[in-house]
């Protein structure tokens, strides 16, 4: 997402000013899209915060790659915000800030999702925070309800819409656009980089949903960890299709405890109306948290931009300052686990003949496939079968579709997508 609003980097400069003895001295790393709307909110919200908490933040030094030095500005800082991007040298600078004893506050899920443990580790010894609020769903404050809210309640489950960019163009699918033309529509109203494949693909939301399983379960969780698997290949008549069964089409990351071990992936997902996620549209982000003694919580907003994204940067800022956050917790050992029960939506393209329907079904059943519900439509010289399964293991559904596959009256390969059953009504 690249709503750019930055200032001119003479403004920039103009902004880092000499801290006062009883300043909050705020070292920021990354002027663009975030780090400069940062600092404009930074300045208007400054009064209100000494107001309330006593002291004032005040920008002590500004780096990007034509300006600042980052050894005086970490010497100069009580606490750095981190809005480069990127592994290196975000990765080094972060931890050099540890090292030193500063609070540090970042919205670089890559970073976190890859190397969280080295830095929250390093940040636990140093007993010094380390605050990323602004890492996932941009604005929803979805980890401090995490970290202090729900810190009571052990929670079973979490499914997010983490991505904004695949969000708009799955909407504008559902609309009727094709995957192409959404995906030039998003770039056009600056939803999509002009290189969206860490969106399309899928990745940006499993980094985040890396971070959100290590909130929530305490697991050291790693991007590697996560599959995940994007829109780019989705075919419109399956929202179509999806659609007749009065379901509607999202890419949600789920976090969830599941036979004593933990699931991690993000997949292209067909939800019913009364999920709280089904009615999530356009660029906006929502986070729904299941827990037996809640039930479940969501959380919306914009997951991007950049005055949404500076707004839960300096949220953190204010938390470090009034002593809210504490110190990581040690992750805990939890078993991974691939291959989780689900129902699922399925599409098959076969021959119109007598026949086919039958064995289809048999194969399913031999394999413990049972079907929910069904739609087969003739196209003349070919036959779509269109169906919704009840729970099965992801493995054994696929080993069934393998077999339907080698039928010779199939004409293409055989395409599913998860269901989530869910309704919360
Ligand atoms: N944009 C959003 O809506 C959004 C939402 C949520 C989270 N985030 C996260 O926020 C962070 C910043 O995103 P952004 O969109 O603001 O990025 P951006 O517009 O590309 O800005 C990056 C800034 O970092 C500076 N920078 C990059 N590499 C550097 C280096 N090696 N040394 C010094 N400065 C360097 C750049 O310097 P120059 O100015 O010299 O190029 C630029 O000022 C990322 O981690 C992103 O994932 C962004």
């Amino acid at each position: 997402m690249s709503a750019r609003a930055r200032s001119a980097p003479g403004e920039a400069r103009a902004s880092a000013r000499e801290a006062g003895s009883g300043d909050f001295r705020v070292g920021l790393l990354g002027h663009g899209t975030v780090g400069s709307a940062f600092v404009v909110l930074l300045e208007q919200r400054a009064d209100e915060i000494e107001r309330f908490n006593g002291r004032r933040p005040v920008l002590s030094g500004l780096l990007t790659r034509t300006q600042g030095d980052f050894e005086q500005i970490l010497a100069g800082a009580d606490l750095l915000v981190e809005l480069m991007g990127g592994i290196e040298p975000a990765r080094e600078y972060l931890l050099r800030a540890l090292h030193a004893g500063k609070d540090v506050v970042s919205a670089n899920k890559q970073l976190l999702s890859q190397h969280g443990e080295e830095l929250f580790e390093t940040a636990r010894e140093r007993g010094v925070r380390l605050r990323f609020e602004a890492a996932v769903a941009g604005v929803v404050p979805v980890v401090r309800v995490l970290e202090e809210s729900l810190s009571a309640t052990p929670i079973d489950r979490i499914h997010g819409i983490v991505n904004g960019t695949t969000n708009f163009i799955l909407t504008e699918m559902t609309k009727g656009a094709s995957y192409a033309e959404a995906l030039a529509e998003a770039q056009r109203s600056g939803y999509a980089e002009a290189d969206p494949s860490d969106d399309v693909s899928g990745r940006d939301a499993a980094a985040k949903m890396a971070i959100l399983a290590r909130l929530a379960f305490g697991a050291p969780v790693h991007l590697d960890d996560v599959r995940y698997e994007g829109i780019e290949h989705l075919h419109g008549d399956d929202l179509q299709y999806a659609k007749e069964f009065g379901l509607g089409l999202k890419l949600v990351g789920t976090a969830e405890r599941r036979e004593g071990g933990l699931s991690v992936h993000v997949h292209p997902t067909l939800l019913y109306p009364g999920h709280p996620l089904a009615s999530v549209s356009g660029p906006f982000n929502a986070v729904t948290v299941e827990s037996r003694t809640i039930t479940e919580i969501t959380m919306s907003g914009p997951g991007a931009g950049g005055p949404q994204t500076a707004s839960a940067v300096l949220g953190d800022v204010v938390s470090v300052m009034t002593g809210g956050a504490r110190p990581p917790a040690p992750p805990l050992p939890i078993e991974l686990i691939d291959d989780v029960e689900s129902a699922f939506y399925l599409h098959m393209e076969t021959a119109d003949r007598p026949g086919v329907l039958a064995a289809v079904t048999e194969v399913l059943g031999d394999h413990g496939v049972s079907i929910k519900s069904m739609v087969q439509r003739g196209m003349g010289q070919s036959a779509r079968l269109v169906m919704v399964t009840h729970g099965v293991l992801e493995s054994r559904l696929r080993r069934a579709l393998q077999r339907v596959a080698e039928f010779e009256f199939v004409r293409a390969e055989p395409r599913m997508i998860r269901v989530i059953e869910e309704e919360f009504l």
